[in-house]
């Protein structure tokens, strides 16, 4: 099976990986910087931007591809499910209009609304600055600014906590007006992805991101610093009934795609805010998360290129998708200075990293040598038994790369999960 993955990060290594477990998979890969976990397991690349959408289409069919796994979002957002379909490529991905769900934040939170889908908070969507500093005088709390359309994460501002109502009003003013407004949720923050083939839905492992930049959550917001998973496939934090009614939550969502029309199939990431009330959705995206995508795909057990073929055929079944009953922990090594100031270009060496999971994302390889760029540069997964096991993998090996980069020592340990958890205890 000849299989595109489109997209050069840490998570599309950890997509290529997967898929070449399965000695019969060739990989074909386009991306716009040569990633070089990726290059070196691929049978051709295609170094291109991934918006390109002629020029990957035409990669594809002279290459006469199976199936195309689309990682990141702007793709998906520049219709590249619709065009390669109809060159007759199935794709494990959205189509542009799926993708929706997304791209644009109106779109997902009036859709959530139509079908009376739980967890969506208080919500306005605003395309006037004026008519969003009207609402947020009279809405007196805080409330979360975030620009409709994509920003790579970075987008968000939350009253109270990055801006106040006047900060808020000049942010929104400064981007032009186009927002939707949202209650402020408060609680701790978990990720679902799921398999779905427009129809069924199979749930992966829960992980928590770790958005800002800094150890003990703090700096400014980050495509993800690094993120954890749990043996028994769970958090401490969220009850049974919560996860239950996260899937549901998502199962719905699937359900109201099919309905109107666009039906979805791809990945599906639910990024959920586990309040008082329970869990409510803080967004959803089209694809996997990066990093969590290398949490639960170093996990995997079955034959991902199978799981593809059955989404691609509609007939996917959670008898087919098996994950080890493992903890994972991701850490991301990012230059100096990421996210604002990134110091690019400089050289990077990794040492003995033991036993982890070692996943590039944005590096330079020139004679040999690796070199920082200006965004995550490579991450390292550790796998154990318990969480802590995992995290001493992930540790070492995060500690054994000198250069000028930095990472967040705490992420997976257990004094960053009692601390969510007290939280959680304290909000409940
Ligand atoms: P997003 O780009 O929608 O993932 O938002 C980035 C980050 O902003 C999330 O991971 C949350 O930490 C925070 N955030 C987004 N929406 C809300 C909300 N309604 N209430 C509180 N925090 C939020
Ligand atoms: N880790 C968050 C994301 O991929 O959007």
């Amino acid at each position: 099976m000849k299989i595109l993955v489109v997209g050069g990060g840490g998570r599309e290594h950890a997509i290529t990986r997967a898929l070449s477990c399965n000695s019969g998979v060739k990989i074909f890969s386009v991306m716009a910087q040569k990633n070089p976990g990726i290059a070196r397991v691929a049978e051709r690349v295609l170094l291109k931007k991934i918006t390109s959408i002629p020029e990957i289409v035409r990669f594809a069919t002279e290459n006469e591809l199976d199936a195309a796994v689309i990682g990141p979002e702007a793709p998906l957002e520049a219709g590249i499910v619709d065009h390669l379909e109809a060159a007759g490529i199935p794709c494990v991905g959205p189509t542009r209009a799926a993708a929706r769900i997304e791209t644009d934040k109106a779109f997902c939170r009036r859709l959530m609304e139509r079908h009376g889908i739980a967890g969506c908070p208080e919500y306005r969507v605003c395309h006037d600055p004026e008519e969003a500093r009207r609402f947020i005088e009279d809405y007196g709390g805080d409330l979360a600014i975030k620009p409709i359309g994509l920003t790579g994460g970075k987008g968000v501002r939350i009253m109270g906590e990055h801006v106040d109502a006047a900060g808020a009003i000049e942010y929104i003013e400064q981007i032009g007006g186009d927002v939707v407004l949202e209650e402020r949720l408060i609680g701790e923050e978990f990720t679902l992805q799921a398999f779905v083939d427009g129809n069924h839905l199979v749930p992966m492992p829960l992980v928590q991101d770790h958005k800002r930049a800094y150890e003990g959550d703090v700096g400014p917001n980050t495509g993800g610093m690094g993120s954890y998973s749990m043996a028994d496939h769970m958090l401490p934090f969220v009850s049974r009934s919560d996860y239950r009614e996260a899937l549901r939550i998502m199962e719905e969502t699937v359900a109201a795609m099919r309905e109107e029309g666009t039906p979805y199939r791809g990945i599906l990431y639910g990024q959920f805010m586990n309040t008082r009330e329970g869990p409510k959705v803080i967004e959803f995206n089209a694809r996997f998360g990066d990093p969590e995508a290398m949490n639960v795909l170093s996990l995997l057990e079955s034959d991902f290129s199978e799981i593809v073929t059955h989404i691609i055929q509609g007939d996917l079944a959670s008898s087919g998708v098996m994950f080890a009953h493992e903890a994972t922990v991701c850490k991301y090594l990012v230059p100096e200075g990421y996210p604002d100031a990134p110091v690019a270009h400089q050289p990077l060496t990794i040492g003995d990293y033991g036993s982890a999971l070692l996943y590039y994302a944005n590096v330079k390889e020139q004679d040999g040598a690796l070199y920082t760029l200006t965004s995550r540069a490579l991450a390292f997964v550790g796998r154990g038994a318990t969480l802590d096991e995992a995290e001493a993998i992930a540790e070492k090996a995060a500690s054994s790369v000198s250069g000028r980069v930095f990472y967040r020592r705490d992420i997976g340990t257990r004094d960053t999960l009692e601390k969510r958890c007290l939280h959680m205890k304290e909000i409940a």
